[in-house]
């Protein structure tokens, strides 16, 4: 089964890789067989939600999604989503002011323990140009990768759009050099879900031979 991924409210989902049937584990309930990937992200404009949303579609969709029975549930960081319920995690939030949103942050120091235990990707997303500025890409993201050993950091560009903002953000933004529009590489997402599905299928192929050994 594969359910819609992207609600308009940001609530959480289930999708699953075609032709594996929806596993209960991936909804919460008992585990076992597939490899249940959990996408949680926070967002205040909903341009993180929306690459968290691409992450969790694309990723059941991949090639190396089938060998591994790959199964995504999608939620943001508020909901508290429990890492230990799943064999993998990816973890997003966008910069503001060079920091991660405070509530992801705070899922990220809550959780770490479980983080370290299983295989985690960070993303964050902003609009600073990278290659003018490397410290741009969030210090807490590189903390928080540094503190549970993720196998990964990436920085998404995001989207930056003057009707979205409030008054003070447009106010902490006057006088900046913030590029208006829409910057998300979506290419880059799928390429990002294809590298992380193939990991765990890696990682699955592993433990079974050593099951089997
Ligand atoms: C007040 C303000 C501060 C920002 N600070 C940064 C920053 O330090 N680094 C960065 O890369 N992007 C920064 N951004 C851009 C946001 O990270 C970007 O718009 C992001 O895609 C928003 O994601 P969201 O819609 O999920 O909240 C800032 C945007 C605003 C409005």
């Amino acid at each position: 089964m594969t359910a819609p991924l992207l609600t308009p409210t940001g609530q959480s989902c289930t999708a699953t890789a075609p032709g594996v049937p929806e596993h209960p584990a991936s909804t919460g309930r008992a585990h076992g067989g597939g490899t249940r990937v959990l996408v949680v992200f926070a967002s205040r404009h909903g341009a993180t939600r929306e690459i968290a949303a691409a992450l969790a579609r694309q990723l059941p969709m991949t090639d190396a999604a089938g060998q591994c029975a790959l199964s995504v549930h999608l939620a943001p960081v508020q909901q508290h989503p429990d890492p230990a319920a799943f064999d993998a995690v990816v973890l997003g939030s966008p910069v503001y002011g060079r920091r991660w949103l405070t509530p992801a942050v705070r899922y990220a120091e809550a959780t770490a323990g479980a983080l370290g235990r299983r295989p985690t990707w960070l993303f964050s997303s902003g609009v600073a140009d990278q290659a003018v500025d490397t410290s741009i890409d969030g210090d807490d993201g590189r903390r928080v990768g540094a503190s549970i050993g993720s196998r990964d950091h990436r920085f998404f560009p995001g989207r930056l759009e003057g009707r979205l903002l409030s008054a003070v953000e447009r106010r902490l933004l006057t006088g900046r050099p913030a590029p208006a529009g829409d910057h998300r590489d979506w290419a880059a997402v799928s390429a990002w879900a294809e590298e992380i599905a193939s990991g765990l299928a890696a990682a699955r192929t592993r433990t079974t031979r050593h099951e089997v050994a």
